[in-house]
């Protein structure tokens, strides 16, 4: 996956954009991603921001990717686009609490619009995810409310279904509970194994998840009473149907 690069000449200036959004006397708002591996979707929400501009579309940009695994791929990503990339392993703390208490603190940092789970593989309790509620996003690879947890491909084949895809929904206490934002459905196929629906699925969710976190920044998707609400043509799109 590439990710466009800014520097070259005729490019738009992201330095000289950015300040023309102060200059409107808006505050760019921040988003902190948290990753625990490859990051893909982190990187298609990075080319996606970059492509559209963002910074002046919707006074929006990547602050900050935070990871549980110090090697993860997706920190070099971020590295290499020059976003604020953090390795915190959680390893290194002797509970859960307090690995949290110190990623509560991080995040804070940048005091951050939204944050966007993409691929963070660890529970986070409900003590953390109060501090945040409705601003907390995560995909997860299913169309909950069917499978939540693990193995959610082995488990659409085996229950033989024809459709199975990915969900973005606000975090709440519940582990893949909360409400849901948007959907990328793909056809199970009588041949597919769990890698092959699992790759099927994943290029519809660097799709579907910048959409995601672009109408959630713009305020056109908003956690009330336990539901996302949004207008009709939000829902659209935010549903997408692949092949
Ligand atoms: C994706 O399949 C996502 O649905 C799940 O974890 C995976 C993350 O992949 N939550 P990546 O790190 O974004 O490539």
């Amino acid at each position: 996956m590439r990710i466009p690069d800014y520097t070259k000449k005729g490019a738009p200036s992201s330095v000289g954009r950015a300040s023309l959004w102060f200059r409107m006397g808006a505050t760019m708002q921040n988003i902190v991603i948290l990753i625990s591996g490859r990051g893909s979707n982190f990187e298609a929400i990075l080319r996606t921001s970059r492509e559209e501009h963002w910074e002046t579309a919707c006074g929006a940009r990547i602050a900050a990717v935070i990871s549980n695994r110090p090697l993860a791929a997706g920190l070099d990503i971020a590295r290499s686009a020059g976003i604020d990339a953090v390795a915190m392993d959680h390893k290194a703390y002797p509970t859960r609490e307090a690995f949290e208490a110190q990623l509560a603190e991080e995040i804070r940092r940048y005091d951050p619009a939204v944050i966007v789970l993409a691929g963070f593989m660890r529970v986070l309790t409900e003590g953390f995810v109060k501090q945040f509620e409705g601003k907390i996003l995560n995909i997860h690879p299913a169309l909950l409310p069917l499978f939540p947890g693990l193995d959610t491909h082995q488990r659409a084949i085996d229950a033989g279904c024809r459709v199975h895809g990915s969900t973005v929904h606000f975090v709440t206490p519940v582990l893949d509970g909360g409400a849901i934002i948007g959907q990328a459905v793909v056809p199970v196929l009588p041949s597919d194994d769990a890698d092959t629906l699992a790759h099927r699925g994943l290029v519809y969710e660097h799709q579907l998840y910048p959409k995601c976190v672009r109408a959630v920044v713009e305020g056109r998707v908003k956690a009330e009473d336990g539901r996302a609400v949004m207008d009709d043509e939000t829902a659209r799109s935010l549903t997408i149907f692949g092949a």
